[in-house]
C-alpha cells in the first residue's frame, strides 16, 4: 500500500500540525510505503516572495527529518525536484472540466480571504492530482479541508483512464476523524491564521511566554475546575505521561491547582517533549551536505517511480 502525503512549507510548524498530521504520518512509515514531499510548488499560489519560499522549503525539510521522517524507510523529496509533475499536470488539465474546479470550496475560501484569483490558485487541485497520480498512490491521508481535492483527483483519474486506458491507480482519501482538533492558546483551533499557535521549534523564552498567555477563566486558585474544559489540560495530556495527566486532572477537580502553576507545569513538559526533536534539528541544520544528499536521493527515488507512469501517459496522449 502506497501512502502519499504532501505538506506546504509555511515557515513554522505548530503542535497542532504535529499531533494532527506529522505524528500520524511518521507512524504510517511502519504501516505501508510512505511517499512524503514538501509541496513548494503549491505554496506559489499564496506566496510570491522567492527568497522566503526558498527558506521555508529548507526549513520544512529540516523540520520533517527532525520530527521523524526516515529517508531510509520512506521516499521523501521536494516537489519541484521532480519537475515531471508539472508535465503531468498539463496532460491532466486537458481532461479536467472547469466546472469540477469551480466547485472546489478552497478556491472560493482563499479568494474571499484576499488571495488574488490567479489561475495557479484555481487549478491547484490539478497539480495535487498530478502529485498523487504520478506515484500511483493508493491512500492519501488528508485533513477534512483537503478531502474534496482527493475527490477531484479521483474524478480526473477515472476520466483519464476511460479516455486513454487504465494507467492510473484510483486513490482513496483517508480522513482521520479520530484526530482531535488541538486548541490554540485562545482555546480556538490552533492555526497559523489565528495567531494562537505554540510553535514546535520556537525559542524557550518565546514558547514559555506563549504558554503563560493561554487564556483561562477567572476561577480562583482554590476552586475545583473541570479539566475537560481547560485548554491547559487539553495540551498537557498530549505531551505528559498518562500518570502525570491523570494527576493534573485530579488536582484540577480537587481545587487548589491554579492556572498559573498548571501553565508552568505544561511548559516544562512541553519543552522536554520536543527536546530530542530540537536537538536533532540543530544537528541537521549544521549538516547541510547530509540534508542535500537526502534531498537528492529522495528525488531520485521519486523519479524512479514517477517516470514510468509519465512515459505511459506521454505515449497514451500522443507525445511519443
Ligand atoms: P494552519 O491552520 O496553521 O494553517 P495547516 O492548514 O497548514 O495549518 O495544517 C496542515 C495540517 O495540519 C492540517 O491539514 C491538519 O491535518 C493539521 N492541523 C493543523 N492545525 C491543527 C489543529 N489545530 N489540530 C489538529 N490538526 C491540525
Ligand atoms: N494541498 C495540500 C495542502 O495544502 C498539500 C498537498 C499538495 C498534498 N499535494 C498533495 C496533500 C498531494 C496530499 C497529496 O495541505
Amino acid at each position: 500500500m502506497r501512502i502519499l502525503s504532501g505538506i506546504q512549507p509555511s515557515g513554522t510548524l505548530h503542535i497542532g500540525n504535529y499531533f494532527g498530521m506529522i505524528q500520524p504520518m511518521v507512524a504510517s512509515q511502519s504501516k505501508g510505503e510512505l511517499f512524503c514531499f514538501c509541496a513548494n510548488m503549491h505554496s506559489l499560489t499564496s506566496l510570491t516572495d522567492g527568497a522566503k519560499l526558498l527558506s521555508y522549503t529548507t526549513d520544512a525539510v529540516l523540520d520533517m527529518l527532525a520530527l521523524g521522517i526516515d529517508p531510509d524507510r520512506s521516499v521523501f523529496w521536494v516537489q519541484s525536484d521532480v519537475a515531471e509533475v508539472a508535465e503531468l499536470t498539463w496532460y491532466l488539465n486537458n481532461v479536467t472540466p472547469v466546472g469540477l474546479l469551480e466547485r472546489c470550496h478552497s478556491y472560493k475560501d482563499k479568494v474571499a480571504k484576499g488571495i488574488p484569483p490567479y489561475n495557479g490558485l484555481f487549478s491547484y487541485p490539478v497539480l495535487m492530482a498530478a502529485d498523487i497520480l504520478l506515484y500511483q498512490s493508493n491512500v492519501v491521508p488528508v485533513g477534512k479541508d483537503q478531502k474534496q481535492h482527493v475527490e477531484v483527483t479521483r474524478d480526473i483519474a477515472i476520466k483519464f483512464n476511460a479516455q486513454y486506458g487504465e494507467i492510473f491507480t484510483i486513490p482513496q482519501p483517508q480522513i482521520s476523524e479520530s484526530v482531535a482538533v488541538i486548541p490554540g492558546i485562545d482555546g480556538q483551533k490552533m492555526s497559523k491564521s489565528y495567531g494562537n499557535t505554540l510553535d514546535i521549534f520556537a525559542p524557550e523564552k518565546e514558547l514559555r511566554k506563549k504558554v503563560m498567555s493561554i487564556v483561562t477563566d477567572p476561577t480562583p486558585v482554590e476552586a475545583p475546575k473541570d479539566p475537560d474544559a481547560s485548554t491547559i489540560y487539553a495540551l498537557y495530556r498530549l505531551v505528559a505521561s498518562q500518570d502525570k495527566a491523570a494527576e493534573m486532572a485530579d488536582k484540577f477537580r480537587g481545587g487548589g491547582l491554579g492556572y498559573g502553576d498548571a501553565k508552568k507545569e505544561l511548559f516544562a513538559v512541553l519543552w522536554e517533549y520536543f527536546l530530542p526533536f530540537r536537538e536533532k534539528r540543530r544537528l541537521l541544520a549544521e549538516n547541510t551536505d547530509y540534508v542535500n544528499e537526502v534531498r537528492k536521493k529522495g528525488a531520485q527515488k521519486a523519479r524512479a517511480i514517477g517516470i514510468p507512469t509519465l512515459e505511459k501517459v506521454r505515449k497514451a496522449v500522443g507525445m511519443v
